[in-house]
């Protein structure tokens, strides 16, 4: 099969031209060849593979490139990187390799195409299009690549235990691209991954994050926390979720899976958001729910205060697995806390002083709040979900009504700490922070509106209560 009018692309004429100059072969590999002929998205990212040095190949092409531009060079790898134009282009010799037990480095020696395509991770990845003049546009395809596409297979061109341990990050690629592609991975690979499991020990937490953030942000994530919950990966990276698997039962009361239960809502909030940290809010939502579990005589199963713990397990979370422990982690607590607010806000009369606090507390997140609570319904009883819709509509009409008329989302005390001071001679005091506190409180319960004069007038009241004089 040829795919010439594919590579009409200038990058590919260059490098065709650079080889032929180096008296080398090259070919494209890789993710651009898989996702051309999957009719996906083509990538900025382009893998060139050269039968000879890809680092003077990058050298020459960068030389024939329009603006010359700079050659990062990767000394350890045997790699090459420009770049041209939007394309990222990444050079490298092919190898043949194997690799040390305890790193994911390998020991490289040079090889032909097929060394090379040999030792990658699945067949689809292996598939190479030539940019030699004699066969311009080829598809070579040793191990069956095609037909793996076709039946949407992920498969490792060697003996899949060999493939893995080499490199055990491609346990979590395996089930990454299975996620995102909506492949299967072939039985004797997802045995190996199972088999291997505890080699992912070797791989950065970095990496581990990349795979779990692209699992994340696919169309059904709940597909590869189920695989690795399957291949036994799940308890080494996030024991906190496999932690809420199980139902229990006593004396005939039993809670959900809320394992099973949070998979659900991952998929139903990915369906509503591409924002990667709400994503991450709604995997760990519940997460609290397995320290807190307690059976009660008289309330059956509860989780008190799991929201509280869940946030706390948050941080820790994020700092083992090297995730940012900026604004998003704080993004993320906050919506764990906040997890069951709008829920027992809604059981009840939705009243506008609670509708206030829920949007003081969340501020500019309301929003992301009411996506994650709405997601969060998993009955499968249609009258019931249809209520709980019903009033989370509610809810969201109740908050716009009310912001619009008491501004509340970015709250700024109408009265300023200063001006208290210096109405009645103060100087900074626990008094202070009495009266600021209680015009705030006067606002959100709806004694007062949220306006200069009424908390003016407030704050002498206050003030006069407390035996303050101006
Ligand atoms: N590869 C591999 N083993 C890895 C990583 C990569 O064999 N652990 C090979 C595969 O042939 C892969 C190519 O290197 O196709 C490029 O890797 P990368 O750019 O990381 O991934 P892509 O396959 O291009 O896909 P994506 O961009 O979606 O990650």
């Amino acid at each position: 099969m040829n795919y010439k009018e594919a590579l009409e692309g200038p990058v590919f004429q260059i490098v065709a031209r650079a080889s032929g100059e180096l008296s080398l072969e090259s070919y494209v590999i890789g993710g651009f060849v898989r996702d051309l002929l999957l009719g996906r998205r083509i990538p900025k990212d382009i893998d060139i593979v050269s039968v000879g040095s890809g680092i003077s190949l990058a050298k020459k092409v960068a030389s024939l490139s329009p603006g010359q531009p700079e050659v990062t060079v990767f000394r350890n790898f045997g790699t090459a990187m420009l770049k041209i134009g939007e394309a990222e282009v990444e050079f490298v010799g092919a190898r043949k390799e194997s690799y040390n037990r305890d790193s994911r480095n390998p020991v490289v020696e040079d090889g032909t195409l097929e060394d090379d395509q040999n030792r990658r991770d699945f067949t689809i990845n292996a598939l190479a299009l030539s940019l030699n003049d004699h066969n311009f546009g080829d598809l070579l395809d040793p191990f069956g690549g095609l037909e793996d596409l076709d039946k949407k297979i992920l498969r490792t061109p060697l003996d899949p235990g060999v493939t893995y341990s080499d490199d055990p990050l491609r346990m979590l690629r395996a089930i990454r691209f299975a996620t995102q592609l909506g492949f299967s991975i072939e039985s004797n690979s997802l045995s190996a991954i199972t088999e291997n499991k505890s080699r992912i020990k070797i791989v950065s937490k970095e990496r581990i994050v990349d795979e779990l953030n692209k699992i994340l942000m696919s169309d059904t994530p709940s597909t590869g926390f189920a695989l690795l919950h399957k291949t036994g990966l799940l308890p080494l990276i996030l024991p906190e979720l496999v932690a809420l698997q199980g139902i229990e039962e006593v004396e005939g009361q039993r809670h959900k899976d809320n394992f099973w239960h949070t998979l659900e809502v991952v998929d139903n909030i990915a369906a509503k958001t591409d924002d990667l940290w709400l994503r991450w809010a709604a995997l760990l939502h519940d997460i609290g729910k397995a320290p807190t579990k307690r059976y009660d005589k008289k309330l059956g199963w509860t989780f008190h205060t799991h929201e509280f713990v869940g946030a706390k397990m948050v941080y820790k979370l994020f700092k083992r697995l090297r995730l940012p422990l900026n604004e998003k982690m704080k993004f993320v607590q906050k919506m764990v806390l906040m997890s069951s607010r709008p829920i027992v806000l809604s059981e009840d009369f939705v009243t506008d002083s609670a509708v206030r606090r829920l949007i003081f507390d969340a501020g500019e997140h309301v929003e992301d709040l009411m996506t994650l609570c709405e997601a969060d319904i998993t009955t499968k009883n249609p009258r019931k979900k249809k209520r709980y819709l019903n009033n989370f509509k509610k809810v969201r009409d109740k908050i716009e009504e009310v912001e619009e008329r008491d501004h509340i989302r970015n709250f700024q005390p109408p009265v300023s700490g200063e001006e208290i001071m210096e109405t009645f001679g103060l100087s900074p005091s626990k008094e202070v922070g009495l009266i600021k506190d209680a015009i705030k409180e006067a606002i959100l319960d709806g004694e007062i509106p949220n306006e200069y004069t009424a908390a003016r007038d407030f704050m002498m009241k206050k003030a006069r209560e407390l035996g303050i004089e101006s």
